[in-house]
């Protein structure tokens, strides 16, 4: 089947491929702003980066851009919420009202994530409508609870091996 032809399977194969959700966040001179993804991996561990993708039309990306930085907070299963406020087109300040953060190297850390990154900001590379954001991790950490996962297009917070 050309993809050409059929985004939906383009979107419906690669749904298969079950993932994580993160709230990507940084802070700049026009504010703070954030929001959930699910494209971004580990890159490399020595040294160690990460990637993102953002849409090109992403608030947040100019933000990461400006500031030359990016938070990853890891979803766990109790933040669904934070996935769809973080989904959203509120406006970008408005965001992180009301939602529990901490500040890690000038980045906003989501409370209660399952695990979390600061990166400095690599490179940024085209790719179509997206846009490859590599990033150094600077710091990270640890917290508790079981994944948010996304999967065939919804979110699971059930999981067993
Ligand atoms: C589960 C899930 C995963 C997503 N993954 C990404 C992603 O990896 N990259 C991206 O640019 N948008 C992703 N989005 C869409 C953005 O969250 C959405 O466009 C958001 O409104 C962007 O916010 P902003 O314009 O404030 O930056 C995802 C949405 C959902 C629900």
């Amino acid at each position: 089947m050309s993809v050409d032809r059929d985004p939906e399977l383009f979107r419906e194969v690669f749904g298969r491929f079950a993932t994580g959700v993160a709230v990507i966040t940084s802070a700049g001179p026009a504010g703070a702003g954030g929001m959930t993804a699910n494209a971004i991996c580990s890159l490399s561990l020595d040294p160690p980066l990460v990637l993102a993708c953002f849409e090109n039309e992403a608030r947040t990306l100019p933000i990461v851009r400006d500031s030359g930085r990016f938070g990853l907070s890891v979803l766990a299963s109790d933040q669904l919420h934070l996935a769809g406020v973080f989904a959203s087109k509120v406006p970008e300040s408005e965001k992180l009202d009301g939602v529990a953060h901490s500040f890690e190297h000038g980045v906003p850390i989501l409370g209660g994530a399952l695990a979390w990154a600061v990166c400095e900001l690599r490179e940024l590379i085209a790719g179509g409508d997206h846009t490859i954001g590599i990033g150094d991790v600077v710091a990270i950490g640890l917290g508790e609870g079981k994944p948010l996962l996304w999967y065939a297009g919804r979110y699971h917070a059930g999981w067993s091996a």
